[in-house]
């Protein structure tokens, strides 16, 4: 049984996307435990509600493993642990610290806007449509100490049109996304996702 954990800070439709999937196609291996979010009152907490998932809020001014420490805290507390945990960040706006990273090694994805490495960091789909790319997409990725640098688990590419503007863009992203990140959370939960250095075999 792996048990998840999702953190967020906004939206959440990401999050939302990996809950569907996980209601619908009944994967048993997969329990989701908590959603925790960075910020409060975001829609996302709305959203894990709805589900039936335990929410919870960590927003103070702490920096770096400080912080994370108490998000660890509420991760074991449901018992999203090292050995059968699975975290996933959906619209997380906050940096890792290397022991939070360390802690739950090759356990934590994330999902980012565009083909990685290209555009890393925020506003990725400006940074696409400003670079005149004619493609773009979505990665998934376990995280490592680096900023959207770790191992690509999957990517999805998007056609960009001469008429795209950022949110016309943005969406058509959002929608591979939605299936690109349900599918991964498949994978690693069917242990199917073998980790060689950079790269990640799917078996
Ligand atoms: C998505 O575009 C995701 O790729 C990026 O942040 C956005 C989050 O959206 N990391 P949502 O909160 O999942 O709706």
């Amino acid at each position: 049984m792996i048990n998840l954990g999702i953190l967020i800070s906004g939206r959440g439709s990401n999050m939302e996307s990996i809950l569907n999937f996980l209601k619908e196609n009944a994967i048993a291996d997969v329990c989701p435990k908590i959603v925790i979010s960075s910020k409060p009152e975001v829609e996302g907490l709305k959203k894990a509600t709805k589900f039936g998932i335990p929410t919870k809020v960590v927003s103070n001014n702490l920096k770096g493993w400080n912080y994370d420490k108490e998000i660890v805290n509420v991760l074991q507390k449901y018992e999203v642990n090292p050995e059968n945990g699975l975290v996933c960040l959906a619209g997380y706006m906050r940096l890792l610290s290397p022991e939070f990273v360390r802690t739950y090694k090759m356990r934590i994805m994330n999902i980012h806007p565009s083909l990685l490495p290209s555009f890393p960091g925020l506003n990725s789909q400006k940074k696409a449509l400003d670079y005149g790319v004619k493609v773009t997409g979505c990665s998934v990725h376990f995280v490592d100490e680096g900023l959207d640098s770790g191992p690509i688990i999957a990517q999805k590419h998007v056609i960009v049109s001469d008429n795209d503007t950022y949110e016309t863009l943005s969406d058509r992203i959002l929608e591979q996304e939605h299936i690109l990140y349900p599918y991964c959370v498949k994978l690693f939960s069917e242990r199917r996702l073998l980790v060689e250095g950079r790269k990640v075999v799917i078996t």
